[in-house]
């Protein structure tokens, strides 16, 4: 009965659409269990590149069922849109496929505008957010306010519902951030439209897992963002407001505890992060010009979802141990290594320092990291390229040690090395 949840360890963004596209080829049902259009998923399949934000990227296999879980919150419009883009690239998507949980929460323009009306009246202090809707569509949500999906199933109850929704967000709007308020009558008819064209997707994902699970199909859990973002145990206030924890996929799936498989981690051979918030091992000059790429590239580190630079530094492994604890991690990925290649040195952070003492591990969770000064080990780099290798053999000495290093480091096996955009481009690391 193996469920496996695949993880992002940092600040999300760490490749995990990939892993998940190369695991999918084994796995009967690919779902989604948190956060929304805020993720970017890319995966490169030949020519074609596609970028998903909601649907699980697992749906580009042809056998298996994408679910959208309870936990995820949902926007009409990019879900249809998706779909659409799918099916113009070849892929089959119909109710067979895709199953959307009838107690997923939906975006609306409402949300939308409240998100970018806080992050304005934030200032200096801003998160930094996607702007796409989804704090205040969880913070509805857990205030008992939220317009769940079933609700498309009953369209006048749904209008009546929409309409004293945008009421609230117009009242939130003009009265709390002065800003202009929403019309609403557009608004609700377009979204009486997207319930025509979603309700055929609507189901019980709760259930559906669980009698897949039961019959001993192999159900992979895509979590979104990463655990540094985790609501509870990220970067708080700097985090998105859904739970990207392994434990978050059980809550956001419907599922009990107790399912065996694995929590599968997926790290970048660094560190990037978009948006505000602590990163005590950035780096600015032309090392990050380095890590980050010119932009040229969909690989190159410029938000999925938002085309913002993202700021990049060396691997944290103070964090992410902290993630392997909380997630219960016990098998590693490592991402873009290619990127280190031509490094004179690469850099790791195996401890932080503050005033005289060392910490390998943080004693006091990741919401306040500005005491810590990061501590580094410095290991020879390498030179060659190594996009076209496939075999763990034809890594250059370095590169395996670095590896190696890392999951001594951190005490996680690292079984999956990634070493370009390309599906193929991954290496499976040997154990005795
Ligand atoms: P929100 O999720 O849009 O509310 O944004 C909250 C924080 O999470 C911001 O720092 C975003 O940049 C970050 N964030 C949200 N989704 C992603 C993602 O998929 N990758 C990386 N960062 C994300």
């Amino acid at each position: 009965m193996p469920l496996d949840i695949i993880i992002g360890t940092q600040w999300g963004d760490e490749g995990k659409g990939r892993v998940v596209d190369l695991l999918s080829r084994q796995a009967d049902y690919v779902a989604r269990y948190n956060g929304g259009d805020n993720a970017g998923h890319t995966v490169t399949v030949g020519e074609k590149v596609f970028k998903l934000h909601l649907i699980p990227s697992g749906i580009i296999h042809p056998q298996t069922i994408a679910v959208i879980g309870n936990g995820v919150v949902i926007n009409p419009q990019t879900l249809l849109s998706e779909i659409e883009m799918l099916h113009a690239n070849g892929v089959e998507v119909n109710p067979q496929r895709l199953m959307i949980s009838y107690a997923a929460h939906l975006i609306t323009p409402g949300h939308l505008a409240l998100d970018k009306a806080q992050e304005m009246s934030l200032g200096n202090t801003k998160i930094g957010t996607t702007l796409r809707g989804i704090g205040p569509t969880y913070t509805d949500k857990v205030s008992r306010s939220g317009i769940r999906v079933e609700q498309m199933l009953d369209l006048a109850r749904f209008a009546d519902t929409l309409q004293k929704h945008l009421e609230a967000v117009n009242q939130k709007l003009t009265q709390l951030f002065h800003t202009d308020p929403l019309e609403s009558s557009p608004i609700i008819q377009q979204y009486l439209d997207y319930a025509q064209l979603i309700r055929p997707y609507i189901g019980d994902v709760s259930s559906l897992l669980h009698e897949a699970l039961k019959s001993g199909k192999k159900v992979l859990a895509e979590g979104a963002q990463g655990s540094l973002l985790d609501l509870d145990h990220g970067t708080y206030p700097f985090v998105t407001s859904s739970y990207p924890t392994a434990a978050g996929a059980l809550l956001g799936l419907g599922i009990g505890v107790g399912c065996e498989g694995r929590v599968i981690g997926v790290t970048k051979a660094f560190q990037t992060r978009v948006g505000s918030g602590p990163f005590p091992t950035e780096v600015f000059d032309e090392t990050a010009q380095r890590l980050r790429g010119s932009g040229a590239n969909p690989w190159d580190e410029y938000g999925t979802t938002t085309g913002r630079p993202r700021r990049v530094g060396w691997l944290d492994l103070v964090l992410l141990r902290y993630a392997i604890r909380i997630n219960g991690v016990n098998a590693l990925t490592m991402t873009k290594l290619d990127v280190l290649s031509g490094f004179e040195e690469v850099k790791i952070c195996n401890a932080y320092r503050s005033q005289g003492k060392t910490y390998p591990n943080l004693p006091l969770g990741p919401a306040d990291l500005s005491p810590f000064e990061p501590l580094y080990d410095s290991m020879p780099g390498w030179k060659e390229e190594i996009r076209g290798c496939r075999k763990w053999q034809d890594l250059p000495i370095a590169a395996q040690n670095f590896v190696n290093k890392v999951a001594e480091l951190v005490q996680v096996p690292i079984h999956l090395v990634s070493v370009g955009p390309e599906r193929e481009d991954v290496i499976e690391v040997p154990h005795p």
